[in-house]
């Protein structure tokens, strides 16, 4: 494994992310990182507005740079960066700074997948031998929704969903020597309409709530109680779309229950709008589990990981914990991986890393 010093950089979105790693063959431990979130620059729009996101990191890169890497300019032995995908200006910022420091310093720049980065942000600062494949990764956020299945390259040879779970028996891996190139990564779900954390945000907008919309609901669902007045469907679709999700009946939903109450003209109490809060939530979340559960058991997987900022949703993996009969624990929020029957469930070990951010992508370069 490569043992150098890196400059990483995200900027594929609202988060301009810097971080500055010395690969010491300890777990993807991450020395330095820094970061500027734009959400407070964007809340008044109710969501991410591209034009300002560009204007924002292009302020921001060159500080944080600076900040983060003053003493060590001239040690730094490559630069990786997100070259795709989601918003062109965010990502052509991001872009720009890496070749230029790279053109400066004479250094290679490595172009990085985002995905590939939320993926492997699992691998961040945790015990990475009780990651075994196959692995079934949900990618959730504002703007992804997907299922993975991770495996070795060898096991999985085919390009056909149901000739992929061929033969599991060597399931163990060696992090520190794997190579993306030596694994098949196969996306086998996406959204049809919004992702998860999209349909939060608008469905949070709609009831008055703030942007970051998934924060807020889960904040509000913690009063919310469960009221049959409002319930949510579970989209399961059909049989070829399987591993698949919808989102948007939901949010229509929540749309027909705010007319409702504009056309009686009373307005919902503090407690309506906390029990539509949780039961969206339940609703999302339920959706998202039934989905991945299934993927779990027809791929065999032994490992479930959730990544992308929606991980952080307490509530999603206490269900998921609670599918698998896991029922106690001290303090939820700190509880990032549990291992029970063969399967490792587990989420980034730290908010931060399930966010945009730049020691995912420094991942992505390590096993590149
Ligand atoms: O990963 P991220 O910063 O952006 C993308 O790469 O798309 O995710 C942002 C999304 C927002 O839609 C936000 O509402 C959602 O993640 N989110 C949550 C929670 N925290 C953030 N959704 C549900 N529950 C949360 N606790
Ligand atoms: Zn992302």
């Amino acid at each position: 494994m490569k043992n150098q010093l890196t400059l990483a950089i995200e900027s594929s979105c609202d988060d301009t992310s810097i971080a500055i790693i010395q690969n010491d063959w300890t777990n993807f431990v991450v020395k330095k990182i820094v970061a500027y979130s734009q959400i407070s620059d964007h809340q008044k729009y109710g969501g991410v507005v591209p034009e300002l996101a560009y204007r924002i990191h292009e302020e921001k890169i060159i500080k944080l740079i600076d900040e983060i890497w003053r003493s060590q300019i001239n040690e730094v032995d490559t630069i990786s960066v997100t070259a795709e995908p989601w918003l062109m200006g965010s990502l052509m910022i991001g872009l720009t700074s890496a070749y230029a420091i790279g053109k400066f310093l004479n250094k290679p720049v490595i172009e990085v997948n985002h995905i590939y980065g939320h993926i492997f942000s699992i691998l961040l600062e945790r015990d990475i031998t009780k990651i075994k494949l196959p692995m079934a990764v949900l990618t959730v956020s504002g703007g992804h929704n997907e299922i993975y299945i991770i495996n070795h390259q060898n096991k999985a040879k085919s390009d056909n969903i149901s000739d992929i779970y061929i033969d599991n028996v060597d399931s163990l891996t060696d992090w520190n020597n794997t190579k993306i190139s030596d694994l098949q990564i196969q996306k086998i779900g996406h959204t049809l309409d919004d992702a998860a954390g999209e349909s939060f945000d608008k469905v949070a907008r709609m009831l008055g709530g703030s942007y970051p919309g998934g924060p807020w609901i889960y904040n509000q669902s913690l009063n919310g109680k469960h009221n049959t007045d409002y319930i949510f469907p579970r989209i399961r679709l059909d049989a070829n779309r399987k591993y698949d999700f919808s989102f948007s009946g939901m949010k229509s939903c929540a749309n027909q229950i705010i007319t409702k109450f504009e056309k009686s003209g009373i307005s919902p109490s503090e407690q309506d709008v906390c029990d539509i809060c949780r039961e969206f939530q339940e609703a999302v979340n339920d959706t998202l589990i039934y989905k991945w559960q299934m993927a779990v058991q027809d791929f065999d997987c032994k490992t479930i990981a959730i990544v992308g900022w929606v991980s952080a949703n307490d509530r999603l993996f206490e269900k998921f914990l609670q599918k698998f009969g896991i029922y106690y624990w001290d303090n939820l929020t700190n509880i990032v991986e549990w291992n029970t029957n063969d399967i490792y469930i587990c989420r980034p070990v730290r908010k931060l890393y399930s966010t945009d951010n730049a020691a995912m992508i420094w991942v992505v370069w390590l096993m590149s």
